[in-house]
């Protein structure tokens, strides 16, 4: 393993919670609510979507029928439904991969809402990767700050795109929960290391696959409901902690709204 994927694993390693902070949290603090993640009926016009359906366009070019793509975590398919939606679209299949079956149902619901042609994977990448074969363009959206062990997971991106199209990932430039380290140390006595960056992931892809992708960062709207209930439940707090952690918040940067979007061609 090479020193960038060496440095984005103890990154991400370190940001671990003990286990006697998790022990005594009220609620998960990490699974997401599905309800947060239904993709908009107008997707944004972000440099991610632009990529996508460029890659769509030049893949659909080369064959006779239209792309087809793969969301690699795909929540409720918010990457998928910005490429492949509204119509006319060059996208004309989607599929759906996420190790929670909730979100799938949310993914699967909205493309048969949407007359889309659809299918969903369960199951956690890059072990899923056989079952969810390959695809023109393969696009995965603020996943690679859920994992550990980066190249494989890039690798099987890789793999799963076909010459004619390529990879859209989507990902903040630290980890998206890097603003909340202030309220662990007030909350927590835990002082959190420094986040794996969206940088260190452009290192890991040019010293373990060769790639140096094109690289835009670019301002989005926030999307997720970062209120005190919400942030509490983040922290391991219980609800009756909400109050404090409202007060806190209000000592503390907002959550950054910076983005940033890798685009490569196996
Ligand atoms: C922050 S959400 C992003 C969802 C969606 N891509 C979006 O941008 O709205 C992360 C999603 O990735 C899924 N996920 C995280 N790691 C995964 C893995 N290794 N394999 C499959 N799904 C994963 C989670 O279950 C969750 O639905």
């Amino acid at each position: 393993m090479g020193d960038a994927a060496r440095r984005w694993r103890e990154r991400q390693s370190a940001r671990g919670l003990p286990e006697h902070i998790l022990r005594a949290a009220p609620a998960d603090p990490w699974t997401h609510d599905p309800a947060d993640f239904a993709p908009p009926v107008t997707p944004a016009d972000t440099p991610s979507r632009t990529a996508a359906r460029a890659l769509a366009e030049r893949a659909a070019a080369w064959g006779c029928g239209g792309a087809s793509l793969l969301d690699v975590g795909c929540g409720g398919g918010d990457a998928a439904f910005a490429a492949a939606w509204p119509e006319p679209s060059p996208v004309a299949r989607i599929v759906g991969v996420d190790r929670q079956a909730d979100m799938l149902a949310v993914f699967a619901a909205t493309a048969r809402e949407r007359g889309i042609p659809h299918t969903t994977v369960p199951g956690t990448w890059p072990e899923a990767a056989a079952d969810a074969g390959r695809h023109d363009v393969v696009v995965c959206h603020h996943v690679l700050h859920n994992v550990v062990d980066l190249p494989p997971f890039l690798r099987a991106l890789t793999a799963a795109a076909r010459p004619a199209g390529g990879v859209v990932v989507e990902m903040l430039p630290e980890h998206p929960m890097a603003w909340l380290d202030p309220l662990w140390a007030r909350f927590h006595d835990l002082h959190r290391p420094a986040s794996a960056t969206a940088d260190d992931a452009v290192a890991v892809l040019r010293e373990e696959l060769g790639i140096t992708p094109e690289v835009h960062r670019w301002e989005r709207a926030p999307r997720l409901p970062h209120g005190p209930a919400w942030v509490a439940r983040r922290l391991c707090l219980s609800d009756d902690r909400v109050p404090e952690v409202e007060a806190a918040l209000a000592g503390i940067p907002p959550r950054r709204t910076d983005a940033v979007t890798l685009v490569w061609s196996p």
